[in-house]
């Protein structure tokens, strides 16, 4: 499995990190027994980088991983968890408030029996809560040793960078990721967020890179997925989130392209998230060992240029403005110079 830096830290992470939403969940995910085998074979296949949260299967899935990490060596693994959606119904119990984030983390370690998580994340913004209350208890959250590094996930752009200034305000350092919905149909974060997390130095790490399921092909003429499948029980949001005319047609194209390069659609989704190296890790999902192994081959295998420029053009991106603003008046502008990679600031796609 290769790995990458994750951002501009020294942190090491291999560019596929295992998922385990589905660890517990007794509507669409899978039990201790097979969540232990999945954690086994994504660890035989290289992968050191695994993430939860403590809203998985209402904490169940912190406390399947924990066990399946008991016996392994911790310390050669990156263990992420999360914390801000509500615990109970206490005013409290959620958020971004110094106790809760503090809390939370604890319950986290507490739960997984783990003395450090690598990578403690923010799951979403808090409107109420300063984010320097924020930052200032990941940095105590750091310097009692219970967090190695700081994330971020879900947030807007602007949030980001007021968040890491904050951070740096304070004397710590600012997020080293951002944890982001990104897959071949959901390219929104290619607006503004990805170029906020290449300013900041933080990597990618893509959430639901097989579109809960859309992407592997399986749905292809169906009209009723199977029970027990996340698009079955998870139809409203699902529905909404990644189906549309030509979204199915995007399918199509990567199930062709999986088929003339011998590739499973699985490999050739995750593998298009890694040709960008602004993307650090796509996060895999699976709630068998055996829907897991496709994805792992995308730690190791890249998919060729021609075809990853096929997949980009395939489902033109809509930025609006001020992307089409900029098209007109800032690329025409400042074309004279020859363009320097290093030096300029990336702007979504303006061509
Ligand atoms: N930060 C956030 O807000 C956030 C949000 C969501 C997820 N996440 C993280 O991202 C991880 C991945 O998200 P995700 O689970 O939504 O990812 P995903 O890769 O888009 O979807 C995974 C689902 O696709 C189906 N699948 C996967 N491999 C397959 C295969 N080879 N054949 C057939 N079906 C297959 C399975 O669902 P079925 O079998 O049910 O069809 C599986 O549970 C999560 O585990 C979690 O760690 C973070």
């Amino acid at each position: 499995m290769k790995h990458r830096y994750l951002g501009n830290s020294g942190l090491a992470v291999s560019r596929v990190c295992l998922g385990t939403m589905t660890f517990g969940n007794q509507s669409w995910g899978c039990d201790e027994s097979e969540s232990k085998q999945i954690v086994d074979a994504y660890l035989d296949a290289g992968g050191n980088f695994i993430d939860t949260a403590d809203l998985y299967a209402q904490t169940e899935s912190e406390v399947i991983l924990g066990k399946a990490l008991e016996g392994k060596n911790r310390d050669d693994l990156v263990i992420a968890s999360k914390g801000w959606f509500p615990m109970n119904e206490s005013p409290n119990a959620l958020g971004l408030s110094r106790k809760h984030m503090i809390e939370a983390c604890e319950a986290s370690l507490k739960r997984m029996k783990l003395d450090y998580l690598d990578l403690y994340q923010i799951h979403g913004p808090d409107p109420y809560t300063p984010i320097e209350e924020t930052m200032g208890a990941l940095n105590d959250l750091v310097s009692s040793g219970k967090v190695r590094y700081t994330g971020c996930s879900n947030l807007y752009g602007w949030q980001i960078v007021k968040a890491n200034e904050a951070a740096r305000n304070l004397g710590m350092d600012p997020f080293i990721s951002g944890q982001y919905l990104y897959n071949l149909i959901r390219r929104d974060i290619e607006t503004e967020i990805l170029p906020a997390c290449v300013d900041q130095g933080m990597g990618v790490l893509c959430w639901s890179p097989l579109a809960s399921g859309l992407l592997t092909g399986k749905y292809r003429g169906a009209e009723i997925p199977d029970p027990g499948t996340r698009f079955q029980e998870m139809s409203e949001i699902l529905n909404d989130r990644f189906i549309w005319q030509e979204a199915l047609e995007l399918v199509d194209l990567v199930c062709e392209i999986g088929e003339e390069l011998g590739q499973s659609p699985v490999t050739v989704a995750l593998s298009w998230l890694l040709k960008d190296h602004a993307v650090t890790s796509a996060i895999a999902g699976a709630r068998s060992v055996e829907q897991l192994e496709p994805s792992l081959v995308s730690g190791e295998w890249d998919l060729p240029d021609e075809h990853y420029q096929r997949l980009t053009d395939k489902l033109p991106q809509k930025h609006g403005y001020p992307c089409d603003w900029m098209r007109i008046a800032l690329v025409p502008n400042f074309s004279k110079t020859e363009y320097e990679p290093g030096r300029a600031q990336r702007f979504p796609p303006l061509a």
